[in-house]
């Protein structure tokens, strides 16, 4: 039986992969580690019960990770740091968790010989384009990590491949774009437009809404791990992205338009410190190598998505709840 353990799997992206998992793989252990951090919770796995087993603990924990890794088949490591604007306040915890905590994982991963380390990382490592100009991100753009939380994937990143270069380590690597989907954090900006726009509350747009993301609906985030995990080539990295770009105001309007809400809901905000203007995505390697593409459109998605948080208010209230608690009691701004 193959035993996969998936750190950060309390958090959005990490939960909805064991859910797709446990539905496609019924035969595979599912082992969840993670910290509970601000941004995990594992209400988020609650419909799973038994399905998956939960070690509540840091990566960090060298004795604890190593009783977890003994056994492992497969890890696919989600823990991380990831809001962009905590990173800007307090970026401490970032450089641990991200690096420390990563090479925590790598050492263990080598000791009990794991047969893949899969590291999730992002298209933050790449830096900025320019709005103007047709560039795309693809595996083999240069590093150029702008804030804190990317500048500690950057490391991380680094780190996973000299472990694979100097000692072995058989890893594989995906840097992904912007997720959105069911359970995300409502300090993100999807969710959080969607919290307050339910609550007739206005949608803070950063600077002059012109910074444009690239969409990834989260399942299909998941397909392209899995296909990796089953075929992808140790030792390579995936470019995912979701062949969507939108900027702030067009993210704004769309989600006020399904809910049917006034346009002048969305309001212009002071823009974050360093603030990326544009992420796009060139997902044609691992279209050619393993035959991945996105499958749900932005309107599929976010409709979707809009759905799911119109039925779920029960777990993100509180949740939204916590986040502006953490918000008012320190500097940090929210709208990752
Ligand atoms: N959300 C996105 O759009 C996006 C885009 C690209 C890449 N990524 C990457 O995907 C991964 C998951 O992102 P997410 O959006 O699900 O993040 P998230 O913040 O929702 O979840 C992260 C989880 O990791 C846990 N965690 C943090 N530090 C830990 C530690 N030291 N030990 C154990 N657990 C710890 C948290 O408790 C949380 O449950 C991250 O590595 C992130 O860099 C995310």
């Amino acid at each position: 039986m193959t035993t996969i353990l998936v750190t950060g799997g309390a958090g959005f992206i990490g939960a909805n992969f064991v859910y797709y998992m446990a539905e496609q793989y019924p035969n595979y252990k599912i082992m969840v580690v993670d910290k509970l951090t601000y941004a995990g919770d594992k209400a988020r796995l609650e419909q799973l019960g038994e399905r998956v087993s939960f070690v509540e603990t840091d990566i960090c924990d060298e004795q604890k990770m190593d009783e977890v890794l003994n056994g492992v088949d497969w890890v696919v490591h989600f823990a991380a740091e990831t809001h962009v604007d905590r990173s800007i306040a307090e970026p401490g915890p970032f450089l641990r968790s991200n690096i420390l905590g990563t090479e925590t994982l790598v050492r263990l991963a080598l000791k009990y010989k794991v047969k893949r380390f899969h590291h999730v990382s992002t298209d933050e490592v790449f830096g900025s384009l320019s709005l103007d100009s047709p560039e795309k991100f693809n595996e083999l753009t240069p590093y150029d990590p702008r804030s804190p939380y990317a500048a500690s994937k950057a490391a991380s990143d680094h780190i996973v491949r000299a472990y694979g270069e100097t000692y072995g380590l058989p890893y594989t690597i995906t840097n992904c774009s912007n997720n959105y989907g069911a359970y995300d954090s409502p300090g993100r900006v999807i969710p959080l437009f969607i919290a307050n726009a339910l609550q007739d509350k206005p949608l803070p747009v950063y600077g002059n809404g012109s910074a444009v993301r690239d969409y990834l609906f989260v399942t299909d985030h998941c397909r392209a791990i899995d296909l990796v995990l089953h075929k992808g080539t140790i030792g390579k990295t995936y470019c995912v992205g979701g062949a969507t770009q939108k900027n702030g105001i067009e993210v704004a309007e769309a989600i006020l338009k399904i809910l049917n809400k006034p346009a002048g809901l969305l309001q212009f905000v002071e823009d974050r410190p360093g603030h990326d203007m544009r992420y796009e995505i060139d997902s044609s390697y691992i279209k050619d190598e393993l035959g991945w593409q996105p499958s749900v459109s932005f309107e599929e998605g976010l409709a979707e998505t809009i759905e799911w948080y119109k039925t779920h208010q029960d777990w993100w209230t509180p949740f939204a709840e916590r986040m502006t608690l953490l918000r008012e009691s320190t500097n940090y701004r929210g709208n990752a």
